[in-house]
């Protein structure tokens, strides 16, 4: 670790201005993975410059793709076509991208050489059983290690048949591992979910030419056909925004304006939360970037009051947990999240995580098993708080060191570069407190 990786953050000053959060995590993964398998060259603008995805971009090099970087967040993507990968020479690295990961483990199961799938520490320790076991039941010969955890083994030259799956946790990253053995499948290959997620990979895949049926919650395709590349312009993150549109709202004075930030309604599930909780988040200037829905947001600080989350909009609010527990300790009254019991699986035990740090810094937070009840309003002080190397964490308290009334040491922040590089000085610029230590 960077000797950097600890951060002090206080309150400052309300946030004001206007600032543009960078590319989205999830489509960068995915452009990167389906311009090399598209025929012809791919230009990708608002690529993520984070750990995770150039991990990805990394894994194709290694696999005989040809990625030029022409400027920060663009990429040209020299695409092999869907059967032009190589054997790469040594174990793929995802560092500690789950999506990465996961998603790859589909594309690899359909290759005909072998290959071995490695990560840091947090993702060695995350379940894979999830996408092994239904990609076994279209023919993939994947090992994992005892516990169902990384490294992953793919075993080359299997020919995949496409099945259905009815998947018992609402994940993309499943979906989309499935989808992408199905491009190698013999036959139709189906995915339904138990609660509809992002549809990046469906959208991507039919944007290139490979024909997709999708509604929410379904998705189907065939083998046997090829992609055709397409530049691809990638939105903001909204899970990077979100980090502002909570600090904004519990910051008194504070009216900012996020830019061009992607809306997938997929994605948008704490915009929703946060307007039940009273906060003023106004969208302005919607429009369509690069095939998906962007808006300027403009958030004006306003006190928020506890709210139950809906079980149904947990999965548009995944990643965004770790900040709704901020907003909901400076909030009056009491939140209460159920259906969550994903966020055990990310890449921390978000749940436990949130609750330790915030109790610390004097909140009051019952931990449930799929959630928590969370009694707002108690002030919060100092105290030095473990981000246990996941990077939303470390963000989410950084946000709640702007509402506390002493400084709060915030330890394992060097992950902050798997999503959000540059995190530390937009902040700063925003109008947070926040310093290295
Ligand atoms: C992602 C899906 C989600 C999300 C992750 C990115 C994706 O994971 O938490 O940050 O890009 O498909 P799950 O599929 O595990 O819910």
């Amino acid at each position: 670790m960077i000797s950097t990786s600890n951060w002090l953050a206080h309150a400052e000053s309300p946030l004001r201005g206007t600032i543009r959060v960078p590319g989205d995590k999830s489509i960068s993964h995915r452009a990167m993975m389906l311009g090399a398998l598209a025929d012809g060259v791919t230009r990708v603008s608002g690529f993520l410059e984070g750990e995770d995805t150039l991990a990805t971009a990394a894994a194709f090099r290694a696999m005989g793709v040809r990625i030029e970087e022409d400027g920060p967040g663009r990429r040209i993507v020299h695409g092999v076509g869907i059967d032009g990968l190589k054997a790469p020479a040594a174990p793929i690295d995802c560092g500690n991208a789950g999506t990465g990961m996961r998603l790859l483990a589909g594309i690899l199961a359909g290759q005909s050489f072998d290959s071995v799938l490695i990560g840091d520490a947090s993702l060695t320790r995350r379940p894979m059983r999830r996408v092994t076991e239904p990609l076994a039941s279209m023919g993939a010969r994947i090992q994992t290690a005892e516990g169902g955890t990384p490294p992953l083994r793919v075993s080359g030259g299997q020919s995949l048949v496409g099945t259905r799956h009815e998947l018992s946790v609402a994940s993309a990253q499943v979906k989309s591992a499935l989808l992408l053995a199905g491009l190698y499948a013999r036959g139709t290959t189906t995915v339904r979910e138990p609660h509809p997620t992002r549809d990046y990979t469906e959208r991507m895949l039919a944007a290139l030419g490979w024909p997709v049926e999708f509604s929410p919650g379904f998705a189907q395709l065939s083998g046997d056909h090829r992609l055709r590349a397409r530049d691809i312009a990638v939105p903001s993150d909204f899970s990077s925004a979100a980090f502002f549109l909570v600090a904004a709202s519990i910051v008194p004075g504070s009216d900012l304006v996020l830019e061009a930030v992607g809306m997938n309604p997929r994605r948008t599930g704490l915009l929703e939360a946060l307007r039940r909780m009273g906060a003023r988040i106004e969208v302005r200037n919607a429009r369509e970037e690069g095939g998906e829905p962007v808006a300027d947001l403009h958030v004006v600080h306003a006190p928020l009051q506890g709210a139950e989350i809906p079980e149904a909009i947990v999965p548009d609010m995944i990643d965004e947990f770790p900040v709704l527990f901020v907003a909901a300790s400076a909030a009056s009254g009491v939140t209460v999240v159920r259906g969550a019991a994903e966020l055990r699986v990310k890449e921390s035990d978000r749940i436990a995580v949130m609750a330790r740090g915030l109790r610390d810094m004097g909140a009051r937070i019952e931990e449930t098993p799929d959630g928590a009840v969370i009694h707002g309003g108690a002030p919060l002080g100092a105290a030095e708080v473990e981000a246990h190397d996941d990077h939303r964490i470390a963000m989410s308290f950084v946000v709640a060191g702007q509402r506390s009334n002493a400084p709060v040491a915030v330890r394992g922040c060097a992950t902050v570069a798997t999503s959000f590089p540059g995190f530390f000085d937009l902040a700063r610029t925003a109008g947070m407190g926040l310093s290295r230590i």
